[in-house]
């Protein structure tokens, strides 16, 4: 859309992602396109849909899957056991707070503001509560709030809307020691939620765990369940035309949109099951077997043969 129109975010593009239930997205950015102005580049379009469509509820769930234990920098004894899920607030805090901008000066000055209403803090909340109670009944809630009023009031609010979850256990972390527990000790987590800047950081870290940032999944939900999906990771410029990414992420965004949007979790679970199935049986792509692997196409193919002959 950018070379097509100058614009990332093309308003007959905007309709049709508001009408439909869900939108699968590839990841987008280029180099080419670091150079132009803020509101022309494709970062720019990805968290204008995310805002348009009001998609405030990011899942990133993070757990190694088999035969990648070993993909990860950590030690695979720190990693067994884990399965996390990262619950980010979206359209809010300082990505999109007022005031915001750039002044020439002198001297030059710059800034973002990261607000936080207790609706925007309480609906997150909810999400991160009610999904805590289908996986280990646990939430963690990340903040900053020896420092930052607007994290006080995120963790004011998120204890009070877990008073609603007597079921799940809250607990209250710090953002900085949040990023050290992530690596120390990942197993201690089931669900985590926070802001959006934190989140951001956070599901990078989270990434790590699994190894490939190649495998991991996202939804964003509005508050009825439409969604859009994407892989985690970026567009990864230097594989463009390679043929050599690895395509699983995008089929696993797929999966979680069968299950959230289109109300098919038999589909889902046999998608990731055909995705489990394959990574067993030792299919690999570069970043997963560096040097060795399959191509993109191979892999789809692997998946979609699994998922034919009825995986597992
Ligand atoms: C992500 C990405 C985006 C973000 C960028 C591409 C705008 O890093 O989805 O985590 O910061 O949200
Ligand atoms: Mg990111």
């Amino acid at each position: 859309a950018v070379d097509a129109e100058g614009t990332p975010l093309p308003a007959a593009t905007l309709d049709a992602a508001k009408r439909a239930r869900a939108v699968l997205l590839g990841a987008v950015g280029a180099p080419r396109y670091d150079g132009l102005e803020r509101a022309r580049r494709p970062e720019s379009g990805l968290l204008a849909l995310r805002r348009s469509l009001g998609l405030y509820a990011n899942l990133r769930p993070a757990a190694p899957m088999p035969g990648q234990e070993d993909a990860s920098s950590l030690r695979p004894q720190a990693l067994a056991g884990t399965d996390l899920l990262i619950v980010r607030e979206l359209t809010g805090g300082l990505y999109f707070g007022e005031p915001r901008g750039l002044d020439a000066g002198p001297p030059r000055r710059a800034v973002n503001t990261m607000v936080y209403d207790e609706r925007e803090i309480a609906r997150i909340a909810r999400v991160a509560f009610a999904a805590a109670r289908t996986r280990r009944r646990r939430l963690c809630s990340v903040d900053k709030a020896n420092v930052l009023e607007v994290s006080q009031l995120w963790r004011e609010v998120v204890a009070e809307v877990g008073a609603d979850y007597p079921d799940v256990e809250l607990q209250h972390m710090y953002v900085d020691n949040a990023a050290m527990q992530l690596v120390a000790r990942p197993t201690q987590f089931d669900v985590l939620v926070t802001g959006n800047l934190f989140g951001d950081i956070l599901s990078d870290i989270a990434a790590q765990l699994v190894g490939s940032i190649g495998l991991l999944p996202s939804a964003s939900l509005d508050a009825d369940g439409r969604g859009l999906y994407e892989p985690v990771h970026g567009s990864a410029p230097e594989l463009a035309g390679s043929g050599r990414a690895n395509p699983l992420a995008m089929i696993r965004s797929a999966a979680m949109m069968l299950r959230h949007s289109l109300g098919e979790p038999e589909a889902a679970a046999r998608v990731d099951a055909a995705v489990l199935r394959v990574l067993q049986d030792g299919v690999r792509t570069d970043d997963l077997a560096p040097g060795r692997g399959v191509s993109c196409a191979q892999m789809g193919d692997a998946v979609c043969a699994a998922l034919a002959a009825g995986a597992p």
